[in-house]
């Protein structure tokens, strides 16, 4: 199993390229089920998460064609089968993707159940109720989730509480249903946007994209298109905290400033210099130690989940003290105890985090749970005193393209090992 060795000590200085968003690719894939001619995409991430579901894609009979810099054309007229197995939904929860686009386009679909997972029981009510409000039959039986219609129809749709993939999958059936969908407490968050645009120029009629209500009115086909991926806001921030807890100057481009605003308020608060233009954003430091924070996670525009993990360890090398609440997952704080072995001050009561920070971490071997958990061990890494080794790091694989080339480029000491 593949391990980053990680030497901590350095400031970080320089400039790195954001990669297309993870959670924005995954969903943009499934859409191409929903048209009759080759969906084009560009900037797509190489990440494992998109590999599993090309592979999903071609499981199905799905013709996917990838070109130079991963540009992908999908071709969705050549399916064969409606099965999302469990072999592929269980490496990959986001599989549940294929759900919505399948029925609508096909009028059946049969897929595996994602389990939970390290963060959270994570279940599918909502993509399931929304669709039966759409007039699908879903059984579930066997942990495959079983729906079929003739056609589905528009409904009105609360969802309840937000979910970005809930919205997702919803908004892509109702894509095709007869009549108009709306889609009340929407998630607002920029890939969901991206999507949207994506379907748009597909044929689809979306209004609302980015609002908490949703008017999709159904359409009898889609067609291809040519879509970019928006930029990753997640590794977007991940870097700019690689600047913000190493006291260093980090500059990250091919990105977007205006869906960092949470984060990059909370990195002001941290003592950072942030300048930014149309497709870049910049955190200096000036050699300053961080300045502790607090955050309460909430969907967007509020402080992403996605980043909770990622700010606990640079609260945890801060000066004062800071609170970390985490309303959207049960189980969001597998990384904690990682960072109290390298001798962070955390206790954690409830869905809150206490954190005193520490003049200095100490090297250690550490072990990820999952994506982001696994991103604040390594930033974690980048400040500690010696070695980190960090272990399980197929985690970060899943959405963090490049990340020892891009961390070595901005002045780490960090390199893969297979142990
Ligand atoms: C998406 O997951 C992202 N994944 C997650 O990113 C992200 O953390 C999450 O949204 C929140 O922003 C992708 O986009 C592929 P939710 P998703 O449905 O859609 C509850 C990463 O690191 N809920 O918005 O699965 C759920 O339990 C990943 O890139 C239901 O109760 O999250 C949670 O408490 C991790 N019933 C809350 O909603 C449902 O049917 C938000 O979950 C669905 C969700």
């Amino acid at each position: 199993m593949n391990q980053l060795l990680i030497t901590g000590g350095d400031r970080l200085d320089g400039e790195v390229r954001i990669s297309g968003a993870k959670n924005a690719t995954l969903p943009i894939l499934a859409a191409s089920l929903l048209a009759d001619s080759p969906l084009a995409i560009t900037n797509v991430p190489h990440l494992d998460d998109v590999t599993i579901t090309l592979t999903l894609l071609r499981s199905m009979g799905v013709e996917v064609t990838v070109g130079d810099h991963l540009a992908l054309e999908v071709n969705s007229s050549t399916i064969r089968e409606f099965i999302a197995p469990y072999e592929l939904v269980r490496t990959m929860r986001a599989s549940i993707l294929v759900l919505g686009p399948l029925v609508a386009r096909f009028g059946r679909a049969d897929v595996s159940l994602p389990g939970g997972c390290a963060i959270g029981a994570r279940p599918v009510d909502l993509h399931l109720r929304g669709l039966e409000a759409m007039g699908a039959t879903i059984e579930v039986e066997n942990g495959y989730i079983h729906a079929r219609t003739k056609r589905l129809k528009g409904a009105r749709i609360l969802m309840s509480p937000v979910s970005v993939t809930g919205t997702e999958n919803l908004m892509m059936a109702a894509c095709l249903a007869a009549g108009e969908t709306r889609i009340e407490n929407a998630a607002r968050e920029p890939e969901v946007v991206d999507l949207a645009r994506c379907l748009s120029a597909m044929g689809a009629h979306i209004e609302g994209a980015g609002t908490d209500m949703l008017h999709i009115e159904g359409v009898d086909s889609l067609h291809g298109a040519n879509h970019a991926v928006l930029p990753d806001r997640i590794e977007s921030a991940t870097y700019l905290v690689a600047g913000a807890l190493t006291g260093g100057r980090v500059k990250i481009k091919n990105t977007c400033p205006d869906m960092l605003g949470a984060v990059l308020i909370k990195l002001q608060e941290a003592g950072g210099t942030i300048r930014s233009n149309g497709n870049w954003v910049e955190i200096d430091m000036q050699g300053r130690r961080p300045q502790s924070v607090s955050i309460r996670t909430a969907p967007y525009p509020e402080f992403p989940t996605d980043m909770q993990a990622q700010f606990t360890t640079l609260n945890a090398v801060a000066e004062g003290a800071g609170t970390i609440t985490e309303t959207v997952f049960e189980n969001r704080f597998m990384h904690v105890q990682e960072l109290v072995r390298m001798g962070a001050d955390i206790h954690l009561e409830g869905n809150t985090a206490f954190i005193r920070g520490v003049g200095k971490l100490t090297g250690a071997p550490v072990m990820a749970t999952d994506l982001r958990a696994s991103a604040s061990l390594v930033l974690a890494g980048l400040v500690a005193e010696g070695e980190t080794r960090v272990d399980r790091i197929y985690h970060i694989d899943r959405g963090y393209e490049c990340i020892e080339e891009k961390l070595a480029q901005l002045g780490a000491r960090i390199h893969r090992i297979a142990s």
